[in-house]
């Protein structure tokens, strides 16, 4: 089902409006996140722009309302590698905001040199895997009080590259640019597993997925012929719009109501690794988490 579905891409759609509901989406200037933003504002929703950087966000909000027709779109300010602007993001949108019906990670940063985060985290743990579990714990009130409500999490299949390097799980030791990307990816998917877990019976159900091979910009860390042979092998790979389709079915699909915690690929269920479904290393990293932000989260 998931390989015809990937066979015909973009195949999956969905009347669902979104009228009254509202929705963050961090990353969304451009890629994959752009066009989730895109989709889910012609649904009618108030979509929430959390970006980094305010001029290409801005840029990306100009275009989105224009071309949806819906200028309930507003651009916020939030860099996730940086705890103190996820949490100033979070204190905003607890102050402004009635409700949150939908959060959708997904930001990205793939394969960078060795980076770390304001907080010493190593780039793309701390950016795809802690700047996304703070923000989720912080607006989680706000998420419960709107329920039925979704997190999606865009994790990859890149989640087989790395595992959970508990003893080094800031690549201080050694540093793989694809294995730390691998680990952030699985990050994802595990805290997925774990906090729908934690939500169950709340109304708040939470997703990861793979959005597929996408040409955007997250490969702007790899070398130009990586680059080129991304664009020259288009027919293996997809647009953004066709890309966002995996984000979209998780967050608005009536079918996956109920369901918590799965992995989805081509607007289907997917089947992940099996250190992926490691609920002893899920726990793990949870803590682990936890202890590396501060916070006190069971
Ligand atoms: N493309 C693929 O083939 C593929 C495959 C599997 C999974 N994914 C996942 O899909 C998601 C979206 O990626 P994409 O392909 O759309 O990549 P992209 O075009 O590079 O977009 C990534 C977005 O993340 C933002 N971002 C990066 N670091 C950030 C930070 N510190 N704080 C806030 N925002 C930050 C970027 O902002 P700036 O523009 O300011 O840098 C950009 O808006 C990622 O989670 C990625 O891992 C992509």
């Amino acid at each position: 089902m998931s390989s015809m579905r990937s066979f015909f891409r973009g195949a999956w759609s969905s009347p669902v409006r979104l009228d009254g509901k509202t929705v963050i989406i961090t990353g969304s200037n451009t890629g994959i996140g752009k066009e989730t933003a895109r989709d889910l504002a012609k649904r009618g929703a108030r979509v929430i722009l959390a970006c980094r950087d305010l001029e290409k966000a801005e840029a990306a909000r100009k275009e989105l309302v224009e071309d949806s027709g819906n200028p309930d779109i507003v651009v916020k300010k939030l860099d996730l590698s940086d705890t103190k602007s996820v949490k100033e993001f979070a204190e905003v949108i607890n102050t402004e905001e009635k409700q949150l019906n939908i959060l959708i990670n997904n930001a990205g940063i793939m394969m960078c040199p060795y980076l770390k985060t304001a907080d010493g985290f190593e780039m793309q743990f701390g950016v795809n895997h802690l700047g996304h579990f703070l923000l989720t714990y912080l607006l989680l009130d706000l998420i419960k009080r709107s329920a039925p409500a979704r997190i999606v999490n865009v994790a990859s299949v890149a989640h087989t590259w790395g595992s959970i390097r508990l003893d080094d799980i800031n690549s201080e030791k050694s540093y793989a640019p694809r294995r730390a990307y691998g680990q952030s990816k699985l990050a994802n998917i595990l805290s997925t597993r774990s906090l729908a877990k934690r939500l169950q019976g709340t109304g708040v159900t939470v997703y990861s997925l793979h959005p597929g091979v996408v040409r955007s910009e997250l490969w702007r860390n790899l070398s130009k012929p990586i680059q080129i042979a991304v664009n020259i092998f288009s027919l293996f790979t997809k647009t953004t719009m066709q890309g966002a389709q995996t984000s979209i079915y998780c967050a608005v699909e009536h079918q996956l109501e109920g369901q918590s915690g799965g992995y989805y690929s081509g607007c289907a269920p997917a089947r992940c690794s099996r250190e992926a479904s490691d609920d002893e290393m899920a726990q793990k990293l949870w803590e682990l988490s936890c202890q590396m932000l501060g916070i006190n989260w069971d």
